[in-house]
């Protein structure tokens, strides 16, 4: 985040994630998105919940870029989406990690080599690369598998190999788009407890989740969005 000098005064911006008045549309029928604003700080946590087909998945993907909005305007992490021309995309990727429900890891690469990948695009040398992977595949507890194949994983392996590669590189935002979707509930704990300790380094963090044990436990601030429209934001919220 850079700091705002306004008459000498030294401000930090108040968000990480500010969505204005955005809407977007699939097509000429769908409206996935109607109207959304909303602003996240730094270093908050948040879930986003509501039923299947609400918009929680296009709100994600507008943050990474995968899809642009049909209007309204987006900041993230002090990055004008709206401006953001194509070649300067490899810049949202060093401030907004993400993490799927279907890990999406690199079948034909080892765990070592999947989570090496996402460092490409900092500029660092072998040396710097290879020991901050060691760092963080032991910090997610999978440095013993370091040499293995995605399909010789577990579940909750493989999501916390598609974590190690999303936060290698130190991104402000981590996204997380049913993260533990597949998991059974114990796994599916840990790889929460895993995001939390990220999050406690300072890493905002957005979840979308249809898990209401994990959003009824941990009191963090809910987002319930339906029909494309954010309906409540509470700050210890529940998923109702
Ligand atoms: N590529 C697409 N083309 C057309 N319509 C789409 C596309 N992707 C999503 N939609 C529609 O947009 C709406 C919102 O979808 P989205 O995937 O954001 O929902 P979601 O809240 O993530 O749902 P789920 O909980 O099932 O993952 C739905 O009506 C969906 O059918
Ligand atoms: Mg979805």
């Amino acid at each position: 985040m850079t700091n705002l000098v306004k008459n000498g005064i030294v401000k930090s911006s108040l968000y990480m994630i500010r969505f204005e008045q955005t809407t977007k549309k699939y097509g000429t029928n769908t409206l996935a998105l109607e109207d959304v604003s909303l602003d996240i700080k730094q270093g908050e946590f948040v879930f986003i919940v509501g039923p299947s087909g609400a918009g929680k998945s296009t709100l994600l993907k507008i943050l990474t870029r995968e899809l642009t909005p049909t209007s309204g305007k987006i900041t993230v992490a002090d990055i004008d989406l709206t401006k953001l021309n194509d070649k300067d995309i490899p810049s949202l990727r060093r401030k907004v990690g993400v993490v799927f429900q279907d890990f999406k890891l690199l079948d034909d690469k080892t765990v070592f080599e999947n989570v090496a990948l996402a460092l490409e695009v900092l500029d660092k040398n072998d040396e710097e690369i290879n020991k901050m992977v060691e760092h963080i595949l032991k910090l997610v507890e999978i440095w013993d598998k370091k040499n293995l194949f995605p399909k010789q994983l577990s579940g909750g392996e493989a999501q916390r190999t598609a974590i190690a590669r999303a936060v290698v590189g130190k991104p402000d935002v981590l996204l997380a788009d049913e993260p533990t979707g597949d998991l059974d509930p114990k796994t599916a704990w840990s790889v929460l407890q895993l995001l939390n300790e990220i999050n406690s380094w300072g890493t905002t963090i957005l979840m979308a989740t249809h898990n209401q044990e994990i959003v009824n436990t941990l009191k963090k601030r809910v987002l319930v969005i339906k029909k494309g429209k954010i309906v409540k934001d509470s700050k210890e919220g529940k998923y109702e």
